[in-house]
């Protein structure tokens, strides 16, 4: 037997199960299992990735600085304080190993995303949940919750699963009530579809605070989940102290170029945008129509209710019979709800009529 053991808090985890990608024997039409951009990656960035096949021999600029100078004058922010990485969720994994260890507590809200509470138990922190309010982060049970222990807040804007988000107000408030050793984290993967006057995604705060870090992807209206990109903004002690974390190489060199070429097609994420505005609304409305509830959401996916286990897990089997794939989220604590990507307009329809079938 191997007298091997790993750290205090490893064999805790519950591993991370990605949605599904297949269904046995049967073709596949519509995976919308992954909250993955309806439209796929823009055809510059398809260009930029098969020339980038060239130079596959060069390792990649190690500061990604042409990437964090493209992210930067997109977004309007000082690029020195850009830290780029493989996905968000190296970013967010990078935060907690940085600032949270044994004996610490990680906060988070209760149907809060996944990751969190998989990177405390990762350094041996505990975390916490706060519980919510309507499936919605409640920033009063959150401020409630923090301890001498608290070193790290998670807090998806919106969130995944339940495509919730907390206003700015809130938000501030939040931070204003932290001690100063406590960061906040705010996870803004799907802040590009929010459209809503009462929200940010974190941006400001990060410039008025100096415990506050925003972290962003290119996995969703990108539709680049594929090439592992996310970034983060935080201030410049921050940025340091995850610039000396990090692996020398951690973006890989086509996902360098492919996401410059991304940030300056324009016009395809205006229709990765466009595409969502319209079906959200339509596929929630139509499910409201079946005696379903989904829940309001701000992100490219809806979270519907279907009252019972037993009835969410039926419906799951259905639509998976019908080759499209939905996302079982009893893992989030939410046995009695299903997960479905807004895809294209097809895809959409698709999953409208097998909700239809399943409801008569
Ligand atoms: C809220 C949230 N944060 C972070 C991520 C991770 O994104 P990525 O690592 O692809 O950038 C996801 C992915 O689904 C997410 O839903």
């Amino acid at each position: 037997m191997s007298g091997l053991s790993p750290r205090p808090g490893i064999m805790k985890i519950a591993p991370y199960v990605p949605g599904k990608d297949s269904i046995d024997g049967k073709p596949t039409i519509a995976k919308l299992s992954s909250n993955e951009g309806a439209l796929g990656a823009s055809p510059k960035v398809m260009a930029a990735y098969a020339k980038a096949a060239a130079e596959l021999h060069r390792y990649p600029d190690g500061a990604s600085e042409r990437l964090r100078r493209a992210i930067g004058r997109h977004y309007g922010l000082d690029a020195a304080r850009i830290v780029c990485g493989a996905g968000s969720d190296e970013l967010l994994n990078l935060l907690v190993r940085a600032y949270c260890g044994p004996g610490d507590e990680l906060l988070y809200s209760q149907f809060g995303f996944l990751m969190y509470p998989i990177n405390a138990l990762g350094v041996g922190a505990t975390p916490v949940a706060a519980p919510e309010n309507d499936y919605r982060a409640d920033v009063d049970a959150m401020l409630a919750r923090v301890t001498d222990k608290t070193r790290v807040i998670c807090l998806a804007n919106p969130n995944n699963p339940t495509g919730s988000y907390v206003t700015k107000d809130d938000v501030r408030r939040l931070q204003a009530g932290l001690p100063s050793n406590v960061l906040l984290v705010i996870d803004a993967a799907y802040a590009e579809y929010v459209s809503r006057n009462d929200y940010e995604s974190g941006v400001e705060l990060v410039d008025q605070a100096e415990n506050v870090v925003m972290t962003r992807t290119f996995s969703k209206i990108y539709g680049m989940g594929g090439m592992r990109l996310g970034w983060m903004y935080g201030p410049a002690g921050v940025v340091d102290v995850i610039s000396r974390l990090r692996q020398p190489f951690n973006v890989n060199l086509p996902a360098q170029i492919a996401g410059i070429a991304a940030l300056e097609d324009i016009a395809h994420t205006d229709a990765s945008r466009t595409n969502n505005d319209i079906w959200l609304p339509w596929l929630s409305a139509e499910l409201g129509k079946l005696g379903l509830k989904p829940l309001p959401s701000v992100g490219n996916f809806l979270t519907v209710g279907f009252g019972s286990r037993e009835r969410a897990s039926a419906a799951n089997d259905w639509l998976m019979n019908d080759g499209l794939i939905p996302r079982m989220i009893a893992g989030y604590g939410m046995p009695e709800h299903l997960r479905i990507t807004i895809g294209t307009e097809a895809e959409v329809r698709e999953s409208l009529a097998g909700f239809v079938a399943q409801s008569k």
